[in-house]
């Protein structure tokens, strides 16, 4: 029987586009590993969708002046498309802001409350006083208790990772007012993770195939002691609280709504209903997720595995209606350049910015070439440009090519007649029949970088058959040994349609057209010579035109700009925090001077040394003004002074304070008084 999964890929937040990272970790090799199913004969169905709620959506809203439906419509739209162009292939691709969604979401809700499932809390949280609303997640940013990062979030901090509540940060401040927050008592669901331990323990040893950064996480999890989790929100977005739940629990849950980790994953079943809806039977969805024999299968980016191995699953196992996950493959991250890649910065490969430049096929392969399956992996535009150019053009493309010429040029366009094999004949039939079985188990245990190697493999095998055989010569010497390599090479060509298409989407759809077969092979059935003598192909078309240095060049370009940007409005920040506050100002004892005596340093020709009294007090003070001022016009005049520097030594001579002067380049003009006020007055 046809074996029955369910994949998901993490559902994208609408508050911005896609990057390569997304598509390292969640999404291509969800999407290989499930064109493969289909080829195989597996009832699949894959879900994704935009994540719509959370604060981060909520922050960008406010930053455009918008509502946050405006900006998911926006980035929903724009996701959904570009995942398209790039040859995702889900069955459906929904919204969290659905309909369905808010109700499947909230009767999850509900069972879990009737079932005694939730602990409520009643304590204070962080509240801006000026917005009137309490600081959820990332509406409070501050200081991180454990690595001291200044600018770390409500929920985590980005520079050390630790998970974080808004409480713990050190001076808090409103993202919105940059207010102080103060303390107010609110009630809240929290699911009691720590008396789930156990089971859960015992469901994840079962799992020993699982990829080991993701058991290791888990397990780190485990040894930390999972804690009681907030399910529930202050905010006035998101999925609303059920109002019989609420009254039930005596709870006012007004402005209260669901937390966006609650809600998110319960997409994957909601999105799976309106699939089912569109395909006119409502209850298949129940096929993939309340029955045993269904598998579900999660990707994702490692910053979300606590949520799919443990609270997600949870959920579910307490909820008691649903299969729990068979394998949560997630992958760890892919920099760019060497750096890591930053949304806020906006150093990224944007997906629809890519799409408008290349085609999706090269990166499709060189993101899965380079996959980072157990650990990180960079991503750089000249490896793009070398794998495009070097494999891509160089092996596939020209192996098509020069088979699907040759046919037409010798064999009058079609598939010529196979007579009696040698060795390497042979050598190459074997590696067709074994090709699907060994992709195959690459696939099936999510290994889709081998699989992309192996594949690779395969062509530069044919390149070199093409090669050996030498059919440019034997055309003359031996007509029909150069039929027979030509015939096979067509069946490979062929072949390599099937077993491109995981990855090379696209590509797989361009040669079948050129070779006219245009039915989608079985997988297994690229083990076999399917091709029949005389069958009719298409002249040749390139189909990878080689990618120029030009080309690449812009593309680092853009990031070089990127971060150019980013190291200036850093450096604006700076400034910005410089600013200070009417204490550090009081902090500042300025009071008026007269100056008594002035005289020149000897071998310091900026400086003079001038004598001074502030009030009855007598001060020297060594400034750079000797350019500006002649000593004897300077004694008698009244000028500011910062009474309260510490005393320091300049070119060996003390120096008790400093002088105010207003500087314009060389020009500099010394502060003084309007009138006639004594010296030692207070500067306020
Ligand atoms: O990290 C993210 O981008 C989340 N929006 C992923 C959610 S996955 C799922 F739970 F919906
Ligand atoms: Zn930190």
């Amino acid at each position: 029987m046809a074996e029955r999964i369910l994949v998901t890929s993490a559902l994208p937040y609408a508050n911005g586009p896609i990057h390569l990272g997304h598509l390292a970790g969640a999404y291509l090799p969800a999407d290989i590993f499930v064109r493969y199913h289909r080829l195989k004969g597996s009832d699949v169905v894959y879900i994704c969708g935009s994540d719509e709620h959370g604060v981060p959506i909520m922050l960008r809203a406010r930053k455009e002046n918008v509502n946050p439906q405006e900006i998911v419509d926006k980035f929903h739209n724009i996701n959904k498309k570009s995942f398209e162009q790039f040859g995702m292939s889900f069955d459906y691709y929904g919204r969290t802001s659905s309909d369905i969604h808010h109700r499947t979401s909230q009767d999850f809700f509900r069972r879990l409350h009737e079932k005694n499932e939730f602990i409520i809390k009643s304590e204070k949280q962080l509240f801006d006083p000026e917005a009137g609303m309490f600081l959820a997640d990332r509406f409070v940013q501050g200081t991180c208790p454990s690595c001291g990062y200044e600018d770390a979030y409500g929920d985590q901090c980005e520079k050390c990772g630790i998970s974080l509540s808004p409480k713990d940060l050190k001076n808090p401040r409103s993202m919105i007012t940059n207010a102080e927050p103060v303390l107010k008592e609110t009630a809240h669901w929290y699911l009691p993770l720590g008396s789930y331990q156990p089971r859960l323990q015992e469901w994840i040893n079962s799992h020993s195939e699982w990829k080991n950064n993701v058991k290791n996480q888990v397990q780190s999890w485990f040894t930390d002691g999972l804690q009681d989790r907030a399910v529930t929100r202050d905010l006035p977005w998101g999925v609303k609280i059920p109002e019989d739940v609420a009254r039930e629990a005596g709870i006012d849950a007004s402005g209260k709504v669901l937390y966006v980790w609650f809600d998110a994953p319960i997409g994957y079943i909601s999105a799976t209903k309106e699939w089912a809806e569109k395909q006119n039977q409502p209850e298949a969805w129940k096929h993939y997720w309340q029955d045993d024999d269904a598998k579900l299968v999660h990707f994702i980016g490692k910053d979300n595995i606590v949520f799919h191995c443990l609270i997600f699953p949870a959920m579910l196992m307490v909820h008691g209606d649903f299969i729990m996950p068979d394998n949560v493959p997630a992958n760890e991250f892919l920099n760019l350049e060497g750096r890591k890649l930053s949304t806020s910065r906006n150093y990224a490969v944007w997906l629809d910015d890519y799409l408008n430049n290349f085609q999706p096929d090269s990166l499709r392969y060189v993101l899965a070439s380079n996959l980072p399956e157990s650990r990180d992996t960079d991503f750089s535009w000249k490896d793009f440009q070398a794998r495009h150019n070097n494999e891509l053009a160089d092996i596939l493309g020209n192996f098509v090519n020069r088979s699907v010429t040759f046919a037409h040029k010798y064999f009058d366009g079609s598939v010529p007649a196979l007579y009696a094999l040698d060795d390497l004949d042979r050598q190459v039939i074997e590696q067709l029949k074994q090709a699907p079985e060994e992709l195959g188990k690459h696939l099936e245990n999510y290994q889709f970088k081998s699989y992309v190697l192996r594949f690779m493999d395969l062509v530069r095998f044919a390149n070199k058959y093409f090669n050996d055989k030498e059919p440019w010569k034997t055309r003359k010497t031996n007509p029909e040994n150069c039929a027979t390599t030509i015939h096979l090479c067509m069946q490979i060509v062929h072949n390599l349609a099937v077993l491109s298409e995981p990855v090379l989407p696209f590509t797989a759809n361009k040669i079948r057209q050129i070779i006219n077969m245009e039915n989608k092979l079985h997988w297994h059935d690229a083990a076999q010579l399917n091709l029949k003598q005389g069958h009719p192909v298409n002249k040749a078309e390139i189909l990878f035109d080689k990618i120029e240095d030009e080309a690449i060049e812009n593309e680092s370009q853009k990031l070089q700009q990127a971060l150019r940007k980013s190291s200036d409005s850093e450096e604006e920040e700076k400034q910005k925090s410089e600013e200070i506050t009417i204490d550090d100002v009081m902090k500042l004892d300025l009071r008026v001077a007269r100056i008594t005596a002035a005289e020149k340093i000897k071998k310091a020709d900026k400086l003079l040394k001038l004598h001074l009294v502030i009030g009855e007090e007598e001060r020297q003070i060594i400034a750079g003004i000797a350019r500006q001022y002649d000593p004897q016009n300077l004694v008698g005049q009244k000028i500011i002074v910062v009474a309260n520097l510490k005393a320091a030594q300049i070119r060996g001579n003390r120096s008790q304070g400093m002088l105010l002067a207003a500087a314009d380049g060389e020009q500099l003009s010394l502060l003084t008084v309007m009138d006639d006020i004594p010296s030692g007055s207070k500067i306020q």
